[in-house]
């Protein structure tokens, strides 16, 4: 079984739902306390023993490039100003990864956005992050589909029940349950009606996938929204061979809308060992 080395991050979408505050910057570098979530994602995939980064970019995002860039003046700043606590994190984010580029020229979904990194991920295994699901967790996200993928060396996907009446917003999995806890998944639908849905476990923007993955994506034809959905690819690959599922462990944010967003930051913030304790008395003075 060959590895899993490098991991794409799919980032061009549009951000509708942050208008304006995406007008002009990318949703991804969108702060949770004091990071942009990009980096939460890319953390997380460091910590599983992912070596590249291939993030999709595409018009606007030109932030998320500078960010995990070297910025040598602002290093030289502040390591004249003796602020080495922060010197130490801004050189962290540009030293901690090798990070690739692509391009996607015209927002045609998220299978489309991962098509576009084929010549990066050739004939490896590799991962797919959704950044705007955060998922804080002892064991990282992407560690807990490692293990099955090392497990079985079949494609794995993170899974999460939702309530009947949120079915409409994910992909979501028909399954049936094998020896050791795994999860064998036979279909996948996007964004189905609740009348219809296999069941209440939806993909939740964490995948390992097999090379055949990338060969299937080239043959999808346009589906739900008028998009060229991923998950109809991974349903095509779990006639093929097995595809599991991992029932991940941790807080999960849908980061991707206001709402969500909101609450990371609260979560986050009250739990945080600087501000937490400062956050949580302001907060009870003015409630
Ligand atoms: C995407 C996927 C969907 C998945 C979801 C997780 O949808 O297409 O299968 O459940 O991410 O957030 P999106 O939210 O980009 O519309």
């Amino acid at each position: 079984m060959k590895p899993v080395r490098k991991i794409i991050f799919p980032a061009a979408g549009m951000g509708t739902r942050f208008l304006p505050a995406t007008k002009a910057s990318p949703k991804e570098m969108l702060t949770i306390v004091d990071k942009p979530l990009i980096q939460y994602g890319v953390e997380e995939a460091l910590a599983a023993d992912m070596e590249q980064i291939v993030i999709v970019t595409g018009r606007g995002k030109r932030a998320i490039e500078d960010h995990f860039d070297i910025s040598a003046e602002l290093e030289a700043n502040l390591k004249k100003a003796g602020k080495e606590k922060l010197y130490k994190r801004v050189s962290h984010v540009s030293r901690m990864a090798e990070v690739v580029y692509v391009r996607q020229k015209e927002a045609k979904g998220l299978g489309h956005a991962v098509l576009c990194a084929r010549h990066w991920i050739a004939d490896e295994p590799f991962g797919v992050s959704l950044a705007d699901e955060l998922i804080i967790s002892d064991e990282p996200a992407m560690q807990q589909l490692r293990r099955v993928y090392e497990q079985t060396g079949y494609s794995v996907l993170g899974l999460m029940q939702v309530p009947a009446d949120q079915v409409y917003k994910y992909g979501i999995v028909a399954y049936q349950a094998e020896e050791e806890g795994l999860l064998r998944l036979t279909d996948m639908v996007e964004k189905p009606q609740p009348e219809v849905a296999p069941s209440h476990l939806a993909i939740i923007g964490r995948y390992i996938f097999t090379p055949r993955l990338m060969e299937l994506l080239r043959d999808v034809q346009p589906g739900s929204g008028g998009e060229i959905q991923l998950t109809d690819a991974i349903s095509a690959l779990a006639k093929e061979e097995p595809v599991y599922g991992v029932l991940l462990d941790g807080q999960r944010f849908d980061a991707g809308n206001p709402a969500g967003f909101l609450l990371a930051n609260a979560v986050l913030g009250l739990q945080h060992e600087t501000y937490g304790e400062a956050l949580r008395t302001a907060l009870k003075a003015r409630l």
